[in-house]
C-alpha cells in the first residue's frame, strides 16, 4: 500500500507545511480546518510559501499552481472517509486529540492509517481512543516541515509492521529521513531539546545574561543555527509550554518544568513569532529582544 490520498486535521504552522510538502510530492491532500473560521488564511500561507520558491527559481509558476491544485481546503471532517492516511496536527492537548481520533476512526475507511504529529504526547494513549490500534502511528515532523528533513516515526506495541513500512515509505517519498523511536514522552528530539530551551529561560531569570547574550552564546559556542530563546519563539511558546508540562508530568524532573517566565508569557497570549511577540519583538525588522524581559 502506498499513500495516494492524505487528510490533515489542523491548518496551523505544521498542518499547512505538511500539506505543502505532501502536495509537492504528488500526493492529493485535504486540509481540514479544526477550529471555526475561513480556510483563506491557511491557503494564503501556503500560496505565499510557494511564491517564495518561485521567486527563488526553485519551482516554476506552473509547478506552484499544480501543488495548490492538489490541496483541497475544507472544515468538514467527513473528508477523511476516503483518505489512505490521516495526520492530526491540532492543539497539543491529549483530550482534544483523543476526541478527534475517536471521531475520525468512525468515519475513515477500515484500511486507512491514523497518525499524530504530536510533539510530546503518548501515541498509545491516542490510539486507545480508537478501534484500530494496529493501524495507528506517530509521525512527528519538524518546523518548518517544508525544510526540516527529520520525521520521528513512532510505532506503538500494537502497530502492524506493514503500517510502519508504509509510514516510512511515505516519509521517504516526501524527501524526509525517518528515524524510528519508541513511544515515550517527547520521543528523542523534544526530550533533549525542551529542557534545554527551558533551562535557557532559567538562565535569563537568574540574570546570567540578557536574551541576546544567551542566544549568541549558544549560536557561537555550540554552533547552533539559532539560540534557544529564538528557537522557543519559532516553535511557539504555547507548544514549548505544553511540551515542558508533558515531560515534567512523565519524568518528574525539575529541570523539565515550565519556568515562571514561560507560564506568564503563555497566560498573556505572548506566543513567539506567531503572535509577533515572545522573547523577541517581531514587529521590528530584524526582530529585537523583548524589552519587558530585560532584553
Ligand atoms: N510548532 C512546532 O515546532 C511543532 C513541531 C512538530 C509538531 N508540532 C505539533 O503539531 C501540532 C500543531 O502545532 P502547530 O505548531 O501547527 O500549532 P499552531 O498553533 O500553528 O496551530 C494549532 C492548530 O490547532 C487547532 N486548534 C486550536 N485549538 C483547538 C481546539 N480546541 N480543538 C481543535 N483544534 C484546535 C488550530 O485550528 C490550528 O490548526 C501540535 O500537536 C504540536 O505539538 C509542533
Amino acid at each position: 500500500m502506498s499513500i495516494a490520498k492524505l487528510a490533515i486535521l489542523g491548518g496551523g504552522q505544521m498542518g499547512a507545511g505538511i500539506a505543502q510538502v505532501a502536495a509537492s510530492n504528488g500526493i492529493d491532500v485535504t486540509l481540514i480546518k479544526a477550529t471555526p473560521g475561513s480556510s483563506d488564511p491557511v491557503k494564503a500561507t501556503i500560496e505565499k510559501s510557494l511564491t517564495r520558491l518561485v521567486e527563488k527559481e526553485k519551482m516554476s509558476q506552473a509547478g506552484a499552481m499544480e501543488v495548490m491544485g492538489r490541496i483541497a481546503f475544507t472544515d468538514d471532517l467527513g473528508a477523511v472517509a476516503t483518505a489512505d492516511l490521516f495526520i492530526e496536527s491540532i492543539i497539543e492537548d491529549i483530550e482534544v486529540k483523543k476526541a478527534k481520533f475517536a471521531e475520525v476512526d468512525r468515519i475513515m475507511k477500515p484500511q486507512g492509517i491514523l497518525a499524530s504529529n504530536t510533539s510530546t504526547l503518548a501515541i498509545t494513549e491516542m490510539q486507545d481512543a480508537t478501534e484500530r490500534s494496529e493501524r495507528f502511528i506517530g509521525l512527528h515532523f519538524f518546523n518548518p516541515p517544508t525544510a526540516m528533513k527529520l520525521v520521528e516515526v513512532v510505532p506503538t506495541r500494537t502497530t502492524d509492521p506493514s503500517v510502519t513500512s508504509v509510514a516510512i515509505g511515505f516519509c521517504e517519498r516526501l524527501g524526509k529521513t525517518p528515524v524510528l523511536v519508541a513511544d515515550s514522552t517527547g520521543f528523542i528530539v523534544n526530550r533533549l531539546l525542551t529542557p534545554y530551551m527551558v533551562d535557557a529561560m532559567r538562565c535569563l531569570e537568574a540574570g546570567l545574561s540578557d536574551i541576546h547574550g544567551i542566544d549568541t552564546a549558544m549560536q557561537l559556542g555550540a554552533n547552533h543555527p539559532m539560540g534557544p530563546l529564538a528557537l522557543a519563539d519559532y516553535i511557539g511558546l504555547d507548544i514549548v509550554h505544553a511540551m515542558a508540562t508533558n515531560l515534567y508530568e512523565s519524568f518528574g524532573l525539575e529541570h523539565m518544568k515550565p519556568t515562571r517566565t514561560l507560564d506568564h508569557l503563555v497566560a498573556e497570549g505572548i506566543l513567539g513569532r506567531k503572535s509577533k511577540l515572545g522573547f523577541y519583538d517581531y514587529s521590528e525588522s530584524p526582530p529585537v529582544p523583548n524589552p519587558a524581559l530585560h532584553g
